[in-house]
């Protein structure tokens, strides 16, 4: 089959959004990631830090939720310079969409500062020179997010910000369903806070996506996910994307 119109614009997206149009992105399990990383997102012009697999896996989830009916709007909680949500957006326009929305989650300030007694790997990482001075915790405003979201002619009805921590913002957020949840918000807390405000939000056949659940180095995201999933007993399987994104099905 050749491709539509639809897979030509939203590949097209893509590369812009990451950045390998031009350049390669750097490879998540090279051991010198972290300057690859700094080179190519930090320094460069990339709208988003995840790499094309997960692009492709959001773009996988959008359309089975769209293809089986799953209702319910498509929710980023963590976005830093937003180009996860703007290609959320773009899939909705592929498809010609207008009944959904796009939420954007964020404090547009970067990560809180985790509490090192209950968290002290997170706490280090977040005192790094590296993460304070080079990453400068991930910190964007939301000013500029909304300018590359009209930059792609996408800023529109159907994008709402939430703009605040995760804990202050998610519980009491206009959403009635979710269809896709992609949480990235790195640390324990910002991950527990999202599920527990959102999860009971995700509709029978909806998606669950966590961007930083193979992440071990610096981050207890994948003990807050193991925490939550015991506590509330799910047991649907948590499908790899690449080393360090999982995904699981809300069973229907
Ligand atoms: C790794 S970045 C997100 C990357 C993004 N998904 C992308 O496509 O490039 C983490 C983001 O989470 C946000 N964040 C983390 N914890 C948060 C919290 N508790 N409340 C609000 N924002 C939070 C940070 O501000 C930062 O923008």
């Amino acid at each position: 089959m050749p491709p539509t119109a639809a897979d030509l614009y939203l590949d097209l997206l893509k590369k812009v959004l990451t950045g390998t149009l031009a350049g390669r992105e750097p490879d998540v399990d090279d051991p010198a990631y972290v300057e690859g990383f700094l080179a190519h997102y930090i320094r460069g012009h990339a709208l988003t830090m995840t790499p094309l697999v997960r692009l492709d896996n959001a773009r996988h989830c959008v359309e089975q939720a769209l293809a089986h009916g799953v209702p319910g709007d498509l929710l980023e909680a963590g976005v830093w310079r937003g180009g996860m949500t703007i290609f959320l957006r773009a899939i909705l326009a592929a498809h010609r969409v207008t009944d959904r929305r796009v939420w954007v989650a964020d404090s547009f300030e970067g990560l809180p500062a985790p509490d090192a007694k209950k968290f002290p790997l997170e706490a280090r990482a977040h005192a790094s020179r590296t993460m304070a001075e080079d990453f400068q915790h991930f910190a964007v405003s939301e000013a500029d997010v909304r300018a590359s979201f009209a930059a792609f002619g996408l800023l529109d009805d159907q994008v709402r910000f939430l703009v605040g921590w995760f804990k202050d913002t998610l519980p009491a957020a206009p959403i009635d369903r979710l269809a896709v949840l992609r949480l990235d918000g790195d640390y324990y807390e910002s991950t527990m806070d999202t599920l527990t405000a959102l999860y009971d939000k995700v509709s029978p056949g909806g998606f669950v996506i966590i961007d930083d659940y193979g992440e071990r180095l610096w981050t207890y995201c994948r003990r807050a996910v193991d925490d939550f999933r015991r506590a509330r007993s799910i047991t649907a399987e948590l499908i790899k994307v690449d080393t360090k994104c999982y995904f699981w099905q809300k069973p229907a």
